[in-house]
């Protein structure tokens, strides 16, 4: 299977073009990393590619084919800020299951602690949060995962911990995913290719 945009342009509101032109793919299995200064565009990116944004022009499709917009959307978008992500009026646990049930060992593996699951939102650091946002989006009809500076905000040795979940489960699944990042030690460690941004 094969993401691909073709094409992409947008602009918020009447703003300059911040994607002009763009073509990207991302293949099963691939980690393909997204990198580029502050503000050139790769959370906007992000969130087209997973269906959050439209674009002006252009048009992202899986094998030529246009992403269900009903349903379970096999492009799952982790984002930059999890706090935006989670419904704060939910308990956890209720955010957690809301498309999947994750199992107690990918919890586990995540360092998402029980007593967690019955937390609000605001209870939780973000790197926390995060954790779950993660646990979520790796369901097994994620085809995609697009990892928007997903461990930005974590200690080095958890940001190892989650990547190493993430990617064991992106081999099991034969996900592709994009990781974007400024960090470019992570990128140049976790990738096979990277695509720059402007
Ligand atoms: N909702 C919005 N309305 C108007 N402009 C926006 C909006 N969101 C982002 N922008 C602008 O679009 C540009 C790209 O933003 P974006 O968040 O995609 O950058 P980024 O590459 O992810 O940056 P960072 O590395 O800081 O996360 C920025 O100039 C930003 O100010
Ligand atoms: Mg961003």
């Amino acid at each position: 299977m094969q993401l691909e945009a073709r094409n992409l342009s947008f602009r918020y509101g009447k703003g300059p073009l911040i994607i002009n032109n763009l073509n990207l793919e991302l293949k099963s299995g691939e980690i393909l990393g997204l990198s580029g200064p502050s503000g050139c565009g790769k959370t906007t990116l992000a969130k087209i590619l997973s269906g959050y944004e439209l674009p002006q022009g252009g048009s992202v499709k899986i094998d030529g084919k246009s992403i269900p917009s009903k349903g379970f959307n096999p492009v799952q978008l982790i984002f930059q800020h999890p706090e935006k992500a989670v419904n704060p009026r939910w308990q956890m646990k209720k955010t957690l299951n809301e498309g999947w049930s994750p199992d107690n060992e990918l919890l586990d593996s995540l360092g998402i602690e029980k007593a967690w699951l019955k937390r609000w939102p605001n209870e939780l650091s973000g790197g926390e949060l995060q954790r779950f946002c993660v646990a979520k989006a790796l369901s097994p009809k994620t085809r995609f995962l697009i990892a928007d500076e997903i461990t930005t905000m974590l200690d080095a040795i958890t940001q190892a911990q989650i990547w190493n979940v993430v990617l064991n489960k992106a081999r099991e699944n034969n996900i592709g995913v994009l990781v974007v990042s400024h960090d470019q030690h992570l990128i140049n460690r976790l990738c096979d290719r990277v695509f720059i941004g402007k």
